[in-house]
């Protein structure tokens, strides 16, 4: 899983561009209470008060409502949980929310357009990827992620690219047929 920003989340939380003041009196260090943090998710901002040490994750699903992508392992293991920020897949179980202001962040909830489903979300359907379905957001999306980068992948392209996800359910073959299927029909650089 090719991450950016997964940081421990014991990590104090230093304000960015506040190089001046850190020369005079060190990090500027924010929290622990609430901060202003704003996200552009889906092509649209959002401005939210959180606590530093507030995952993408649970800032998405408990103070935007945004719940498509799971939390599964909540410890950077699954990929359930995995969005896309500035082009690359992360797991937002594990970065935090004020690290990704200022970047571009998709998450499985914006792939549709209105009632017609993104070309992979369809995919998956067709195929019948899915049993419990919890794997499943983060496969989306790392699916829409890799083809974006690789429109036409090989099987083991197509294998590297999603390995950073798992299927308990073990729809791993029908998951791959999804993905093969999608290529096929073409995605669009989102
Ligand atoms: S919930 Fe984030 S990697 Fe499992
Ligand atoms: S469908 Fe259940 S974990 Fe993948």
């Amino acid at each position: 899983m090719k991450s950016a920003g997964v940081t421990s989340l014991a990590t104090a939380v230093t304000s960015a561009g506040a190089a001046d003041v850190e020369a005079q009196t060190g990090p500027r260090v924010v929290g622990p209470g609430d901060v202003p943090v704003t996200l552009m998710v889906n092509g649209k901002r959002l401005e939210l008060k959180i606590e530093p040490r507030v995952t993408l994750l649970d800032a998405l699903r408990n103070r935007a409502d945004l719940t498509g992508n799971k939390r599964v392992c909540d410890r950077g293991t699954c990929g359930a949980c995995t969005m896309i920020v500035d082009g690359r897949t992360v797991y937002s179980c594990s970065t935090l929310a004020i690290e990704v202001q200022g970047k571009q962040i998709r998450t499985v909830d914006g792939l549709s357009t209105g009632n017609t489903l993104h070309p992979v979300q369809q995919a998956f359907c067709d195929t019948d990827g899915l049993m419990c379905g919890f794997c499943t957001p983060g496969f989306v999306v790392a699916t829409v992620a890799l083809l974006e980068k690789i429109p036409r992948p090989t099987p083991e392209q197509a294998r590297r690219g999603l390995d950073g996800n798992i299927c308990r359910c073990g729809t791993f073959n029908r998951i791959m047929e999804a993905c093969m299927s999608a290529a096929a029909k073409g995605v669009r650089r989102g």
